[in-house]
């Protein structure tokens, strides 16, 4: 009896504890497509296994929208609990006036500097010193999406590079497919551009321009191909009238579209659709020609709040994020790769096989937003996003404005 009671008062302090402790967090992201809601859900669940509260702050319309609400709520004194950012340069300003919470402690008690690889991923945390962020997966921008049907239909080979694939497209064409999808926002004519530039200028180029800011690279004859590519890109693209990143997956997984640059978070689309990688679709990473994996992708950040209960969860959630079992569930569903190597992936497809063994191999680049400040991308975004949708604009116009961009760039 004696032994009832003890174990009773056990089980309900923990219940208190933990109820004392249970704490809503709200957390903001823009994963609303059908494959980010899936493994966005994974974090969710996990969390709130801990005793927690997930309380879902989705943003649609992608970064490009979401980032500037976050960023108003947090300055404007209205913090969720914890925000998506990605890897990289977006949260400098914010860090630098204090608004952020110092996650060194629990990155230590983690280890996360000996887990967390590329390295790079958490020096783009790293301020002074401390760390403001959990990295949560690797996203490449650096690959080509192909609806394998679509070509054979046509009688043609599915392409194994670029220039098989832009010499496809006026059959495409004539078969009424249009050859390249790609949506309107503005981050993904950079995107677009910026794969071009690897794949066909090389990724010691990339890095030169946008970490090294080299203006004369970026107006010289390597570059003027590049652009050349850019415009042949355009032309593919002309009929591809549909805003978001997700739709213009959408028509290449439906077959109105051949194929889309986009980055590795396409997978979780095909993923919903339920094709299979090297049977439906194929996957090029560098558009088949530089095979490189590009380290962009996500982290949260977690605004300073003067709670202790919320301040308590939020270090439960960083944990949660990075731990081997949330890593695989999630990156699995999200199309991306874990950011820690001690995990079992035996469950990755043909194309996370390609990108682990690209990644193993040191293949990396860091992405647009790790080299260049926010301003600065954003200035690039609005001159591609003009370029692709202006034909009137002509790729020597938009090379010099993007070397100018480049010259004052930070
Ligand atoms: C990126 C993000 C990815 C993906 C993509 C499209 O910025 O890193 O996780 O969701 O946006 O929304």
């Amino acid at each position: 009896m004696k032994a009832l009671r003890v174990i009773f008062a056990a089980s309900t302090a923990l219940a208190a504890a933990t109820a004392a402790h249970a704490t809503d967090l709200e957390v903001t992201h823009w994963w609303t497509s059908g494959g980010e809601a899936a493994a966005v859900a994974e974090f969710a669940k996990a969390f709130d296994a801990t005793g927690n509260k997930w309380v879902d702050g989705a943003i649609a319309g992608s970064g490009g929208t979401a980032r500037p609400i976050m960023i108003s709520r947090i300055t404007g004194g209205d913090p969720m609990g914890a925000t998506q950012f990605n890897h990289g340069r977006q949260a400098e300003e914010l860090v630098e006036a204090g608004l952020m919470r110092d996650l060194s402690d629990v990155a230590a008690e983690g280890n996360w500097a000996e887990i967390v690889r590329p390295s790079s991923l958490l020096d783009s945390c790293t301020l002074d010193g401390k760390v403001y962020c959990v990295p949560v997966n690797i996203h490449s921008q650096q690959w080509l999406w192909l609806n394998n049907s679509v070509f054979e239909n046509a009688g043609l080979a599915v392409p194994t590079n670029w220039d098989e694939y832009v010499a496809a497209a006026p059959k495409l064409e004539e078969a009424g497919i249009v050859p390249l999808a790609m949506g309107q926002q503005p981050w993904q004519t950079t995107l677009a551009f910026q794969v071009l530039l690897v794949a066909l200028a090389g990724p010691e180029a990339y890095t030169a321009v946008f970490g090294d800011k080299d203006a004369d690279l970026a107006s010289g004859p390597e570059m003027a191909k590049v652009f050349a590519a850019a415009d042949k890109a355009r032309d593919m693209a002309k009929n591809s009238n549909v805003q978001n990143w997700n739709d213009a997956t959408n028509m290449v997984i439906t077959g109105k579209a051949a194929g889309q640059i986009m980055g590795d978070w396409a997978q979780g689309e095909f993923a919903v659709a339920e094709q299979v990688a090297g049977k439906d679709y194929t996957c090029l990473p560098g558009l088949g020609v530089n095979e490189v994996i590009m380290t962009g992708g996500d982290a949260f950040y977690f605004p300073k709040v003067d709670d202790a209960d919320v301040t308590a969860a939020q270090g439960e959630l960083a944990k949660v994020m990075i731990s081997p079992e949330t890593q695989v569930a999630f990156n699995l569903k999200k199309g991306s790769l874990p950011v820690r190597g001690d995990v079992d992936l035996n469950a990755a497809n043909d194309c996370m096989r390609k990108g682990l063994d690209i990644l193993a191999g040191g293949n990396i680049i860091q992405a647009p937003d790790q080299l260049l400040s926010a301003d600065s991308l954003t200035q690039v975004n609005d001159l591609f996003v003009e370029f692709f949708n202006n034909p009137g604009m002509s790729a020597e116009d938009a090379q010099k404005q993007f070397a100018s961009i480049i010259s004052s760039a930070d």
